[in-house]
């Protein structure tokens, strides 16, 4: 028998049961529903609205019946979803009295009030993740502020750089998205409960109080929209879709340098895989599936956004659509971290071949405009100058690090001996000193700078509950 067949006649199929039920995947809100639950009956003894005895019964088994669910010792199944299977399983130990649980409350503002509770949880625990990946990304970076790498555009080799500047420009992201989430996060920590399931309550609930007793920021304004905004778990789901696209650009990154083509990295046993067919083979699937991974989360993304596009006000059913996209994606982006952050410190860089590679492709060619634009040139003329010398290069085989006084000499009579220092590679890494460029005490303050700003951005978390 159903809590709401008072008004049917028959029962419900039992196909039309199964497809509308959400307790196989929301299941996983137990924790935040008997919270939720707790509160909400600590707030109606405390306002008189159900007798105070009766809401300490009723939390009591409440609290039994999470620890039963934690322990294994309650399974969560036969119910239509976790909301009726909590008040169901808290009737049948505390008999009629658990029947009063639902005065002043919707399942709208239930299910909006577990979400949000839940997603709080999750961006903590993702940001705990993104913290410890930035360190990882930090601790290598540090090791690497002299090892010289081209940087490229148009995947052209553009300029000298550091292992330790291309690998800060990933901190950069994942810090970006750690504050994206915190920002998510103060949308997401208010309180809907109250809103009931679409009007409010003509109850004298205190809303106030289940927001301090659940340590949210504030409740929502409009009850309406307490039970149909599912924004904050859209942005959730851009936030998560953001990490992937970061990790994702990493990771191609590190799937053509472990090429043979570049020779940049050598993959670790422990985190490559090998081919059914040809012996030879080391693979980097665990990049490759980072990589392919964000298309599902993007997935979700659009899922989500598609499911409210056509939604009247209030609740709709569809919105039960909301929570697979959800976990899917939390499950995918922590699962994403965790490999990559393992992974990361394992891979081996071959510093021979990567200043190597800086040292072609004219990666000097901006220094030598830039000499001539320190004697007087404008720098407009002076780039014509070097793109007339680099053709004379290419055309003769030669680069500019080999080339003569007199050849540079042949091209401007501004130049003088220093030039020849000027292109060397390391001095044109040295050379860029400003705030954000690759010179090694450059990049060295702004490691000290994440450093000191990662306890800030995530302090310690006092205890578990
Ligand atoms: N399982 C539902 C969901 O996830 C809970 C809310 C149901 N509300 C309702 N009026 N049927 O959205």
């Amino acid at each position: 028998m159903k809590m709401w067949s008072g008004r049917f006649k028959n029962d419900i199929d039992s196909r039309a049961d199964a497809f509308n039920a959400s307790l196989p995947f929301d299941k996983r809100l137990y924790k935040h529903d008997i919270m939720g639950s707790i509160a909400h009956c600590t707030m109606l003894g405390e306002c008189g609205i159900i007798p105070q005895n009766e809401a300490e019964t009723i939390c009591a088994a409440l609290s039994d019946i999470f620890f039963d669910i934690k322990n294994g010792k309650l399974a969560v199944c036969d119910a239509e979803d976790i909301h009726m299977f909590v008040e169901e399983k808290l009737t049948a130990r505390v008999g009629d009295v658990g029947k009063k649980l639902h005065t002043a409350r919707s399942r709208n503002d239930q299910v909006a009030l577990d979400l949000r509770l839940y997603l709080r949880d999750s961006v903590d625990e993702i940001n705990l993740l993104l913290r410890d990946l930035i360190k990882t990304i930090v601790d290598l970076a540090e090791q690497h502020t002299e090892t010289i790498i081209p940087a490229y555009t148009h995947m052209q080799k553009a300029q000298p750089t550091t292992l330790a500047h291309h690998l800060m420009a990933y901190a950069e992201m994942f810090l970006r998205d750690a504050e994206r989430f915190l920002d998510t996060r103060k949308r997401i920590n208010i309180m809907p409960l109250g809103s009931g399931a679409c009007t409010g309550t003509t109850f004298p609930i205190n809303r106030k109080r289940v927001a301090e007793l659940l340590d949210f920021d504030d409740v929502t304004h409009n009850a309406l929209d307490g039970v149909s905004d599912r924004d904050y778990a859209i942005e959730y789901l851009t936030d998560v879709a953001t990490v992937m696209m970061h990790l994702s650009r990493f990771n191609e990154e590190i799937i053509y340098w472990a090429s043979d083509e570049f020779g940049y990295i050598g993959l670790d046993d422990r985190f490559s895989t090998g081919s059914s067919i040809m012996p030879q083979k080391k693979n980097p699937d665990m990049s490759e599936l980072i990589r392919g991974k964000t298309g599902r989360c993007y997935g979700n993304l659009m899922r989500l956004l598609t499911v409210m596009k056509g939604l009247p006000l209030a609740y709709n059913k569809d919105m039960q659509e909301d929570k697979e996209a959800v976990f899917d994606a939390e499950d995918t982006v922590k699962a994403c971290l965790e490999i990559f952050t393992a992974m990361l410190p394992t891979l081996r860089f071959h510093t021979d071949a990567l200043e190597t590679g800086a040292q072609g492709g004219f990666t000097a060619a901006t220094d030598c405009a830039d000499y001539l634009v320190r004697k007087g040139m404008p720098f407009r003329e002076a780039h014509a100058v070097i793109g007339g010398l680099v053709l004379y290069c290419t055309e003769y085989g030669k680069d500019l690090s080999t080339l003569s006084l007199e050849e540079f000499k042949n091209y401007s009579t501004l130049f003088e001996a220093d030039i020849l220092n000027c292109v060397k590679i390391k001095n044109v890494v040295y050379a860029r000193k400003i705030v954000g460029a690759p010179a090694p005490k450059a990049v060295s303050n702004e490691i000290k700078r994440i450093r000191k700003l990662l306890p800030r951005m995530f302090p310690e978390k006092s205890e578990e509950q």
